[in-house]
């Protein structure tokens, strides 16, 4: 069943919003044409292909894809897929090979994707040609990395990034700034969680600021009876201070929090446990250390600047958030209209003691490990919602908190006065609608 542009425009009103945009699969099949399909998505980082012939396998939308460093040094982004049958060519995760081969029947494939030999090809009709672009394994038209964020776009024109970006790139900016070498790179291994629900539930959530005090009531009270002493290692410490935290009573998070959204869909959410509470409170000698490496580098006052930006999580729609205090990168794959993947990676700052990064580690487990006690919270109101938006009740979402209150913000978003606000919520729906109709219905953020 297709969807028309006019039933798409009612399914988003002041406020709120029909369930079908989360439950029709005819809806998802659209996303996946006209957002994933021409946004700039985050493919991966440059440090995953740190040499010629590293490769990162992931996906754009449902499509599986390939970042690839060639032998010329240049990053691009294949199609995961052959051009004889259409097998999946590479199965494996990362790696590095001199050219990929299909394992079907051996096609072989130079690493931007051109073919590069055909077994039997004499079987072939005479106008078969190996240098035919058709017989290779396509390249996603636009590929742009914004210091060393790999994005690509399936539209061959469009918005360059940094105009897709706006001001969100200052984000982005924060992970990279917090390196005292001024680089960073993706280490340690991967967390893989998956909800039966769909995938923009995942970022409507991430900057729910009042969500917490109910969904993570359980972690909040286990760690309200431990005491701090029995946690010293540091990193025990941390997990305690973050499930704790979310503790808080409203009127922290009405008012001391922050919201800020941004055209495209973009948004962050402000610190509610920055680095004074979580980390230099506790007169943590890895973080005198680590600032003391900051200042040796840049100086004190350009270290200060650095260590005053205090974003929660931040996200880039329609496919990641990130959390640059604490180096996660979360990467959020559709699978269907009910079926979502979330893989989440942490960083390692370039020039930090290492013991910054088994506090990333730490805390990486705490919020997106497997075995997480916060996670596992959100895994479940995702499962939930999922089963409640399936069934046949509420045909209207109500999105509205902060509606009448939201204020412009100075560098041309909106965000909410008050922090519990969900305007960060009818952002990405402003944005959805304008992706799902080729920007004919504006940008109420406009
Ligand atoms: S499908 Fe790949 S070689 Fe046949
Ligand atoms: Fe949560």
């Amino acid at each position: 069943m297709s969807v028309g542009e006019g039933e798409l425009v009612q399914l988003i009103e002041p406020g709120r919003v029909h369930r079908r945009v989360y439950t029709d699969p005819a809806i998802f099949d659209l996303e996946m044409a006209r957002i994933f399909g021409t946004a700039w998505i985050y493919v991966g980082h440059e440090s995953q292909v740190k040499n010629p012939g590293d490769y990162f396998c992931t996906r754009i939308g449902r499509k599986p894809v390939i970042m690839v460093r060639g032998p010329d040094g240049e990053v691009r982004v294949i199609h995961n897929q052959c051009a004889h049958r259409g097998a999946m060519v590479v199965a494996l995760e990362q790696g590095n090979a001199p050219e990929f081969q299909c394992c079907y029947h051996g096609w072989t494939y130079h690493l931007d994707g051109r073919l590069k030999a055909v077994p039997l090809q004499h079987g072939y009709p005479r106008e078969f040609d190996p240098a035919d672009p058709k017989t290779s394994m396509l390249q996603v038209p636009r590929v742009e990395s914004y210091r060393g964020f790999v994005f690509a776009s399936e539209a061959p024109d469009g918005p360059d990034l940094t105009d897709s970006l706006g001001y969100m790139a200052t984000s982005l900016d924060d992970m990279v700034d917090r390196a005292p070498d001024g680089e960073i790179e993706v280490a340690g291994g991967v967390f893989k969680h998956t909800y039966d629900g769909n995938w923009k539930l995942y970022f409507e959530n991430l900057c729910d600021a009042a969500h917490p005090l109910f969904t993570h009531r359980s972690s909040i009270e286990a760690a309200q009876q431990q005491s701090d002493a029995a946690h010293s290692d540091g990193t025990g410490e941390i997990a305690l201070r973050q499930m704790r935290q979310n503790g808080a009573p409203y009127s922290f998070w009405e008012s001391q929090v922050g919201i800020w959204t941004y055209p495209n869909g973009h948004s962050f959410l402000g610190d509610y446990h920055d680095d004074a509470k979580l980390v230099a409170a506790m007169n943590d000698p890895t973080f005198r250390d680590y600032r003391g490496a900051l200042e040796a580098k840049k100086g004190k006052a350009r270290t200060d600047e650095v260590l005053a930006v205090r974003r929660w999580n931040s996200t880039i729609y329609p496919n990641i958030s990130f959390m640059s205090q604490f180096q996660q990168l979360r990467v959020v794959h559709p699978i269907a209209v009910d079926r979502t993947v979330v893989h989440a990676y942490t960083f390692r700052l370039k020039g930090a003691p290492e013991r910054m990064f088994r506090n990333a580690i730490s805390f990486a487990n705490t919020v997106n490990g497997t075995g997480s006690l916060v996670l596992t919270d959100d895994l479940e109101i995702y499962n939930r919602i999922g089963i409640g938006l399936a069934s046949e009740g509420t045909e209207w979402l109500q999105v509205g908190r902060g509606f009448t209150s939201d204020v412009p913000d100075a560098h041309g978003g909106r965000r909410g006065k008050n922090s519990t606000s969900e305007v960060y919520i009818r952002n990405m729906l402003d944005a959805w609608l304008a992706y799902m109709t080729n920007g004919r219905a504006a940008q109420a953020a406009a």
